[in-house]
């Protein structure tokens, strides 16, 4: 059988990258050219900085990876790009350039769900991994529980009401100073603090048991800050960051089990940025040794935004078959 060698393309949020997979798992090259030091300057992803800065990089990150992969456009298969959803300004520059790339080649072009390459990071890190299973997606736009059916195959069973889990880490991080992205910062800090020092709360959203709700949390760390400002009394940081992280991880871990067992899936994955948290990844390790479930979560580099796993999914879509048309479009809010 001969080699499916993808180039993927991802422009969706703050990275520019592109990447060259073979056959859906194997990673021959990975680049990412990352802005966070440009919105890191205003406290938050500028969506105008970011599509300026993805045309502007674009072609010099797909050169790197082809150069990379010891590769040249004519050896590829076909050409993956994350159509949505996002930044629409921001997928566009990937769209546009994955269409010219595909037009002067005539290789086939195949649009790309964004959550679908969260997902698909775990084939990447896992040889073994097949669906079914359960997956947890949390970044800094999405809190999904998707069930995988099949390859392509997905079926949305819960997600946030409100802020997305990365989102009310990035929050409560500016709110104490810590800067932006904040997942990673309060990470790090927690591991010096306690996780019982502050009870937050754990929103349960009646009759819809899967679904997330972090805007009830948020407000209960601003308010805490806010009394504790007004008593004028210090704040323990290394406290609130862990007693906030405890929160987050109690509800996706306790969410995502049980999701587990009223599905009878055996499998369970993460993805996304906030998968890279090492607490979130201790504390669903032994929550699915305990319940007999086998856990998967990608390495913290094909946990945050990536095109190796825009080639991953592309694959799959690739021998089921699909193709996208030249009037693929960027779409912001594009549905699984
Ligand atoms: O997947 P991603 O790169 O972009 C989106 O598709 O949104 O996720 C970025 C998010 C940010 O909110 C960031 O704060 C969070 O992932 N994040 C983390 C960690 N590393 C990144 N959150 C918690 N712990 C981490 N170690
Ligand atoms: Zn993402």
């Amino acid at each position: 059988q001969k080699d499916i060698n993808i180039l993927a393309i991802e422009t969706s949020c703050d990275e520019t990258a592109a990447a060259v997979v073979r056959n859906g798992r194997e990673v021959r090259s990975n680049i990412i050219s990352s802005q966070i030091e440009l919105h890191k300057l205003y406290g938050g992803v500028v969506p105008e900085i970011a599509s300026r800065k993805h045309i502007e990089k674009i072609n010099q990150v797909i050169e790197e990876a082809l150069s990379v992969a010891k590769i040249t456009l004519e050896e590829i298969d076909a050409i993956g790009v994350t159509y949505g959803p996002g930044l629409v300004g921001a997928l566009l520059v990937g769209v546009a350039e994955a269409k010219a790339i595909s037009f002067a080649t005539k290789k086939p072009l195949i649009g790309v769900h964004h959550i679908e390459g969260h997902v698909s990071a775990n084939y990447i890190e896992h040889k073994q991994l097949k669906p079914p299973f359960l997956c947890l997606i949390v970044s800094g736009g999405h809190t999904h529980l998707v069930l995988v059916k099949d390859y392509g195959e997905y079926e949305i069973i819960g997600k946030t009401r409100d802020d997305a889990a990365g989102e009310a880490f990035d929050k409560v991080a500016r709110a104490i100073g810590l800067g932006y992205p904040g997942g990673p910062k309060i990470d790090k800090l927690s591991k010096e603090g306690r996780s019982d020092a502050i009870s937050f709360p754990r929103a349960h959203i009646e009759g819809s048991p899967y679904d997330f709700s972090f805007s009830g949390l948020k407000s209960a760390v601003l308010n805490y800050i806010n009394s504790m400002e007004m008593k004028n009394e210090e704040i323990n940081k290394a406290d609130l960051a862990a007693s906030f992280q405890e929160a987050v991880i109690d509800v996706l871990v306790t969410r995502t089990i049980m999701a587990a067992n009223d599905y009878g899936m055996k499998q369970v994955a993460i993805a996304g940025g906030v998968a890279a948290n090492s607490a979130l990844k201790k504390v669903f390790s032994t929550a699915c040794k305990e319940k007999g479930l086998e856990f998967y979560y990608p390495s913290p580099i094909l946990c945050t935004d990536n095109a190796a796993m825009i080639g991953a999914a592309a694959y799959y879509e690739y021998i089921r078959g699909k193709r996208s048309g030249y009037d693929l479009n960027a779409i912001p809010n594009l549905k699984i």
